[in-house]
């Protein structure tokens, strides 16, 4: 069974009360609860993650090395600075989909940038949590691909 871990990153543990026109109204809780049916029906294992914490974010990145096959990423505003986290990921090699809830390139003009991006197979934002859905549907179909 491939094994999926859901990575998220700063102030991703306040969506529900954070900004709730641009993030929506549901709970990180909410969203993990979605995925974790989603991932049963597509019948892959999955782990979640969250840390407002670069190092840390790093470290779990580090982690998925030879423990998980896949992972989904919302680096929350690392996103667009992080090369320490960009890094991680072409130094892990494990296949990531970069997902956000916001469509980043509809926002501010420093959002716009994704540093993480080009270490990705993919891109998805600006569905809510339906971004999670898609990415987590895309990341498994390409891991599927593969073998
Ligand atoms: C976000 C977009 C980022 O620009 C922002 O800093 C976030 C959330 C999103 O999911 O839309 O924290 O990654």
């Amino acid at each position: 069974m491939k094994r999926i871990v859901v990575i998220n990153g700063p102030n991703l543990n306040m969506l529900g009360i954070r900004e709730p026109g641009i993030y929506g109204t549901l709970s990180l809780k909410d969203i993990e609860d979605k995925i974790r049916r989603q991932a049963e029906e597509l019948g892959v294992s999955i782990a979640f993650y969250q840390s407002n914490h670069e190092g840390d974010i790093i470290d779990r990145i580090h982690a998925a090395m030879g423990e998980d096959d896949g992972i989904m990423l919302n680096a929350g505003a690392f996103t667009h600075y992080s090369y320490a986290i960009r890094d991680a990921i072409n130094a892990v090699k494990v296949p990531t989909v970069e997902v956000h809830l916001s469509n980043i390139h509809a926002r501010e003009a420093f959002r716009h940038h994704s540093v993480i991006a080009a270490e990705t197979i993919g891109q998805i934002a600006g569905f809510g949590e339906v971004s999670y859905e898609l990415g987590l549907l895309a990341l498994v179909r390409h891991l599927d691909k593969q073998t």
